[in-house]
């Protein structure tokens, strides 16, 4: 089976870390957050993917070519201006000879698609997709079924009073030709507000898989946030780069650790490749410090991010915030909860944020 997936989002509610690195490829526990999605492929037997790209599309290419290094046979598709999710299948694969995965290139879950497949294909399905249960359906695509899982309503983020039920799209399913032949050829289409209610009105089969386990996308710098965290504190099937374990320090190459350095309070620190963490640097919770980031002596990190390349000055203390690429953070500085610095942006000491 050949597999897509949609990278073509402009990720706005992920800026600033989205103006110069699209959302699939924005590290998260170090490693792109692609390679996740590419790690679930792989597990299951599948190596012809597409890329459905639209946003920096040469960004992909750059730093996956064609695939060899992640075990995959990689192609790219491009979208002069984005197609919508739908345009973007159509515009990549056409009409597929047999059934096609699509992924959504901003979800974490360890989808098990043999039992996917499986059930797509004993309910004769022409689409079949993935759900998971969330508190609030408004940000998700809602996804109603009946007691034998075949789908009766999607509705793309209901109003409050539209919600009839906890269930959504996960950003994963499986899809027959036959459905795909009803996306229109080079214009803008989406697979949410376009092809899944045309099935339904048609009456024809659409399948829900509901999903057991960790799930979360990671459109929001709250949500990308916590994606980190919870790949550290185990909380996620997400994959931790090789690493040295030090306790719950985990040094990946070259990671240089001054005299006294400290984790407290659970999760996992993950130091990057050529990081210098400076003398009595305390940890707490989860952090995550990218390649080539300098922490100074006598600063306190408690669950946050840094990313490659990234000052964190002496005596800083960080909480709960993101740091961007090549950033720095000046000495003796507090940087509260929601903070997210884009990349290269300078802080001065003393300073408050
Ligand atoms: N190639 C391409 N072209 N990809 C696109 C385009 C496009 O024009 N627009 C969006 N994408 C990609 C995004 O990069 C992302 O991987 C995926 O399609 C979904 O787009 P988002 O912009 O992230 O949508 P969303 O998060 O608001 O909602 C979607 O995901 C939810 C689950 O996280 C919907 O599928 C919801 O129904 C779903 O519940
Ligand atoms: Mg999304």
């Amino acid at each position: 089976m050949q597999a897509l997936i949609l990278t073509g989002g402009l990720g706005t509610r992920l800026r600033p870390f989205t103006l110069d690195t699209p959302k699939p490829l924005l590290p998260v526990a170090n490693r792109p957050f692609l390679l996740h999605q590419f790690d679930l492929l792989r597990r299951h037997g599948i190596r012809k993917v597409t890329l459905a790209t639209a946003y920096r599309p040469e960004t992909f290419r750059r730093m996956f070519a064609g695939g060899a290094r992640v075990g995959l046979d990689l192609r790219y598709a491009r979208e002069k201006t984005p197609l919508g999710t739908g345009g973007a299948v159509r515009n990549a694969v056409g009409t597929p000879a047999g059934t096609l995965l699509v992924l959504n290139g901003d979800v974490l879950h360890d989808l098990d698609l043999r039992a996917f497949l499986a059930r797509h294909r004993n309910a004769h399905a022409e689409a079949s997709i993935a759900l998971t249960r969330v508190q609030d359906p408004t940000l998700y695509g809602l996804v109603d079924t009946d007691g034998s899982g075949r789908i009766r309503r999607f509705l793309e983020k209901p109003s409050q009073d539209e919600i009839t039920c906890d269930t959504i799209n996960a950003g994963a399913y499986l899809f027959e030709p036959s459905a795909l032949d009803l996306i229109p050829a080079g214009v803008p289409y989406s697979l949410e507000r376009g092809l899944f209610p045309r099935l339904l009105q048609e009456g024809r089969r659409m399948h829900g898989f509901l999903l057991d386990g960790y799930w979360t996308d990671i459109g929001t710098v709250d949500k990308y946030l916590q994606v980190n965290l919870d790949a550290l504190s185990g909380a996620s099937p997400l994959a931790l780069p090789k690493a040295g374990q030090r306790g719950a320090l985990l040094l990946e190459k070259g990671a240089r650790l001054g005299k006294g350095v400290t984790h407290e309070e659970g999760g996992r620190t993950l130091l990057g490749a050529g990081c210098k963490i400076g003398e009595g640097v305390r940890f707490l919770g989860s952090v995550c410090v990218g390649a080539h980031s300098r922490i100074g002596r006598g600063a306190l990190l408690r669950d946050c991010v840094i990313l490659e390349g990234a000052t964190v000055g002496e005596g800083a203390r960080l909480e709960r915030c993101i740091i961007g690429r090549g950033s720095r953070v000046g000495a003796d500085c507090t940087v509260g909860p929601g903070t997210a610095l884009g990349a290269g942006s300078s802080v001065s000491d003393f300073s408050r944020l």
